[in-house]
């Protein structure tokens, strides 16, 4: 806004005219100003009732207040003409905001000043103030800003008296008007208006109506208004016909882009983001020649191509239509931009739209764009080679597309880039030198491709890049197997993700030492990086660390207070988790260590870790007991510590774990009982006990776990019976109790397992997902009941042919009777059948050719007997072997109706 600066000029003119007329010598203290007395006594008392707690109305004080900070009176009157006390710091979110604030009440003693033109008490904290009415007495104002100063209520109707007022900002989160008449006061003077954030929906279907009264408005802005409804037609839209700016962002209106918009000529600057406008982009828009910015973006639902129209605008600068439904190709839009000679653009977003095709070689006209965004579209094909031509860019966005083929050697020539992301597209070929050569401003690069593809960086290994990178990711690309030094003279980076880079080398201490302090990400997974690391580093920034399946040895490495996640698995790194992991890492949220050598024992105090969500020690030589100091860590749903040589019992304090979901704890040398306290987590989903020395009846309150998918107890040395309770539980889809001293009979009630019996779905699964691997691990027993090597009698329940997804049955190894059921062929997704070593008796019924998924069958050593029914599969006599009684192929024994 250029009036703020009008009266210094005007000053400086006069000045400048004294100069040249009087040549007064010592003109300065002569044209000083003296100050009114009655104007210096209102300027006391209005201070009086402020609040300066930064004392920047010191100088409020002294006999001229025409030389007061923030005070300026007219040269030849004396009097105050303007008034500005604008928080002189501009970061809202800066502790010196706070300070510098004033505060406190404003005194109607501003009324006394005549000749106030220009007030500015903008960014300040009033507390929820309302605007005083007063402010409506003072007519002489031309420029009133209230933006950001925490004024509330109503904006007073009296304001409309300021018949002179060419700028008034109301920019504020709290203020509203049910109102909007009283504008029509200000209908020939006003020519900025910001009310943006202020609440208008009180104003009523006439809001436009009443704004288009001020026929003289160039500039107005009403972003976040509560704005409901745009009508689609306004006969007065000629009154605004001066208007040059028009903001309506984020306001809700639901509609299409209105006609009436057109016959605004002289806009400059339009800006309809966040509208939730629908339908297409209308060609009108060429009638608005003089257009600078145009952001349509974020509607979310404007759909059609873009018209090539936009390409003509001869002053377009700005061109933002991003996040929307946008389809089509580039070519008519492009190819129009670039016979349009003159362009001027300088911004273009166009990401996440559904554009595609090919990007067109007409890209390369635009020399004065600086930025190009065309992210999470759906391109194809290659970068055009004429990208080396847009010698203004600086910052090229195209990553999450589908383009694919080799990178152009053109892209180094952009000098000015400094921020190129190609990531997520499926690249091939060979980078070289060349791709970088004049790259100078580059600070930051993503580039990553599909993992089967190959995108390989061949330069130099002695190259130094012009270009001293921030941010670096490279994914799936061949850089390797040396670590380069290009890499090697990269000291100002701050976010490094190297991740299947086919890095095979040591890493030289330097450069870990070398990498800026403010670094956040650091990921080298998947490579094979060798040796040890720097063990004293300081990160203070570093949230997120994953070094995992490489070949790093060496401790625990403790370089962040700061991090949040930790990911070293699949290394060979050993020692011990430091005792006070607490201290030393207090906002880790998941810790991922499995398959490393570490060793000692599990330190308590990660149970004072408060946003622990993730402990995953699998596979390492951690020993002791698992500690028992667990309480209320909201946010701990998974432990892993399977694999590993823990002893003791399993803590009972787990049950204060309220979101614990995954507790494996499979291969250690626990003992004891299953502790009762564990039915307090009722959301268990995956339970994995199994190779222990667990002992004890299986817990009834097992089935009670509504959300229970996995239990797996196998070979501890559990007794009794299998509670019938356990069939209620809904999800169980994977059961295993083989290998325990389990007795009595299979509950009828198996049927009840519902999930297996109706195969419903396998949300819960997903959880073994955030366990890194173990998933994929569990995938394959998913609908699997195992009650193998145990002392199970009685029959095999009919029962159990309701578990119509089940895919795996292992009854081997019990004492199980009677005979196979029937109608077994109900069972139609079986794949795995083990009856071995039991006593069942009676024919292998015929049914079972009929289950055409079986792949897996074993019946011997049973007292089976008749004749082996045609199952073409099966010809391996092992299966059948140890039933005295049985006969025909595949067993050399033939059938009596055989021999005849
Ligand atoms: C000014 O602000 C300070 C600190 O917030 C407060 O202690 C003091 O009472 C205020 N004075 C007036 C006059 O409001
Ligand atoms: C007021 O005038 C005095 C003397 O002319 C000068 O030293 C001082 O800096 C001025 N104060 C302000 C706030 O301009
Ligand atoms: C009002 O003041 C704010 C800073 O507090 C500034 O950003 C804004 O441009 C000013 N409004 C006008 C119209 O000058
Ligand atoms: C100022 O505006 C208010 C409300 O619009 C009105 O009631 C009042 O008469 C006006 N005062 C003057 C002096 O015009
Ligand atoms: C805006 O004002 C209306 C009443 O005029 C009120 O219902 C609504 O909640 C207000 N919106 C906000 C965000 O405060
Ligand atoms: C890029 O993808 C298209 C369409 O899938 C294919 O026809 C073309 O051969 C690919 N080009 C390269 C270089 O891989
Ligand atoms: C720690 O990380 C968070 C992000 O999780 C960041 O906001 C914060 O600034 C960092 N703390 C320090 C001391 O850098
Ligand atoms: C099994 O389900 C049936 C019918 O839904 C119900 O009556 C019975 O109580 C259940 N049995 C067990 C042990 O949950």
């Amino acid at each position: 806004m250029d009036l703020k600066l009008k009266l210094r000029p005007s000053f400086f003119l006069f000045s400048l005219v004294l100069i040249l007329l009087l040549k007064v010598p010592d003109f300065v203290s002569a044209a000083k100003p003296k100050c009114i007395s009655t104007e210096r006594q209102a300027l006391l008392t209005f201070r009086a009732s402020l609040n300066d707690t930064s004392g920047r109305l010191k100088s409020w004080s002294g006999p001229d207040c025409c030389n007061w900070s923030g005070v300026l009176c007219d040269v030849r009157t004396s009097h105050v003409v303007k008034i500005d006390l604008r928080n002189p710091v501009q970061d809202v979110r800066s502790d010196e905001y706070e300070r510098s604030s004033l505060r406190g009440k404003l005194h109607q003693s501003l009324t006394i000043l005549k000749f106030l033109s220009y007030l500015d008490l903008s960014s300040n904290d009033f507390g929820g103030l309302e605007i005083p009415e007063f402010l409506g007495q003072i007519v002489s104002l031309r420029y009133l800003n209230l933006s950001s100063s925490s004024f509330s209520g109503e904006i007073p109707a009296n304001l409309g008296n300021l018949s002179k007022l060419e700028s008034l900002d109301l920019y504020a989160s709290s203020l509203r008007v049910s109102n909007l008449r009283w504008l029509s006061g200000l209908s020939t003077s006003l020519k900025y208006l910001n009310m943006a954030n202020v609440n208008l929906s009180g104003a009523g279907e006439t809001w436009l109506e009443d704004f288009s009264k001020v026929t003289t408005l160039k500039e107005l802005r009403l972003s976040d208004s509560e704005i409901k409804n745009l009508p689609l037609s306004l006969s007065s839209s000629a009154n605004l016909k001066h208007l040059e700016v028009l903001d309506l962002s984020g306001n809700s209106l639901n509609t299409p882009i209105p006609n009436w918009l057109f016959s605004l000529t002289n806009l400059r600057e339009l800006s309809l983001r966040w509208c939730f406008l629908e339908g297409s982009i209308p060609t009108e828009f060429k009638n608005l020649k003089l257009l600078e910015t145009l952001d349509l973006s974020n509607n979310l639902a404007l759909q059609g191509e873009i018209p090539s129209v936009l390409g003509d605008l001869p002053r377009l600068k700005f061109l933002d239509l991003s996040a929307n439904e946008l389809n089509g190709q580039l070519n008519g839009f492009l190819d129009a931009l670039s016979r349009n000679k003159g362009n001027s653009l300088v911004f273009l977003d166009l990401s996440s739209n559904k554009l595609a095709g090919a990007l067109p070689e007409s890209l390369g006209a635009l020399r004065n764009l600086q930025t190009l965004d065309l992210s999470s579209n759906t391109f194809t094909g290659s970068v055009p080679s004429s990208i080396g031509n847009m010698a203004s860019l600086k910052k090229l966005d195209l990553s999450y597309n589908t383009m694919n083929g080799s990178i152009a050697e053109s892209f180094g020539k952009l000098a000015e880039l400094v921020d190129l992301n190609l990531m997520a597209n499926t690249w091939e070929g060979v980078l070289q030198k060349s791709h970088f050569v004049n790259l100078r401003s580059l600070k930051t690069i993503r580039l990553t491709t599909e993992p089967y593809r190959s995108l390989i960086f061949k330069v130099p290994s002695t190259w130094i890049p012009p270009f001293r990178l921030e941010l670096i990711q490279i994914e799936n690309c061949q850089i390797g197997p040396s670590f380069p030094m290009w890499l090697q003279v990269q000291t100002k980076l701050n976010y490094v993700v190297l991740r299947n880079t086919g890095i095979e080398d040591t890493i030289p201490d330097s450069w870990f030492s070398g990498i800026s302090s403010e670094v956040t990400y650091l990921i080298l997974a998947n490579n094979r990086i060798k040796g040890r690391l720097p063990q004293k580093l300081a990160f203070p920034k570093l949230n997120n660390i994953d070094l995992s399946s490489n070949s790093f040895e060496g401790p625990f490495p403790l370089w962040s207070t700061n991090a949040t996640e930790l990911r070293l698995y699949e290394n060979n790194f050993s020692g011990y988790i430091p005792q006070n992991i607490d201290v030393l890492m207090p906002r880790i949220q998941n810790i991922y260590l499995f398959h490393n050598s570490f060793t000692g024992n599990i330190p308590s105090s990660l149970c004072d870790i408060s946003g622990l969500q993730i402990l995953s020690l699998r596979k390492n030589h951690f020993s002791g007991s698992l500690p028992n100091c667990w309480h209320r860590q909201f946010m701990l749903y998974g432990i892993d510590a399977s694999e590993n040589n823990l002893s003791g019992q399993i803590p009972e304090s787990l049950d204060l774990l309220p979101s614990l979901s995954v507790l494996l704890l499979n291969q250690n040398a626990l003992e004891g009982k299953i502790p009762e306290s564990l039915q307090n987590c009722s959301g268990l989903t995956n339970i994995d006990l199994g190779g222990n020395k667990l002992t004890g009846k299986l817990p009834s309150w097992l089935g009670k776990l509504s959300s229970l998918f996995m239990l797996r107890l196998q070979s501890n040395s559990f007794t009794g019976q299998i509670p019938d309770d356990l069939c209620s539980a809904p999800n169980l889809r994977i059961l295993d109790l083989s290998g325990n001293k389990i007795s009595g009979p299979i509950p009828k009630c198996i049927s009840n397992l519902t999930a297996i019996a109706r195969g419903t779905n396998n949300e819960v699964f997903q959880n073994l997902v955030f366990i890194v691997t173990r998933a994929r691990e569990y995938q394959d027993i998913v609908n699997s009941i195992n009650l193998s090597g145990n002392n199970i009698s009685g029959e095999i329940p009919r029962e159990i042919l309701g578990l119509s997804y089940l895919r795996i049955l292992n009854l081997s190894n019990n004492s199980m009777a009677g005979n196979i059921p029937e109608k077994i062929s109900e069972l139609s997704r079986l794949e795995t059948l083990d009856l071995s070593r039991n006593k069942l008796s009676g024919a292998i019924p015929q049914s079972l050719a009929a289950i055409s998924s079986l792949q897996s069958l074993n019946l011997s050593f049973n007292k089976l007997e008749g004749s082996i029914p045609k199952l073409v599969k099966f010809q391996d006599p092992s299966i059948y072997i140890g039933n005295e009684l049985l006969c025909g192929k595949p067993l050399p024994k033939k059938c009596p109706k055989d021999i005849k």
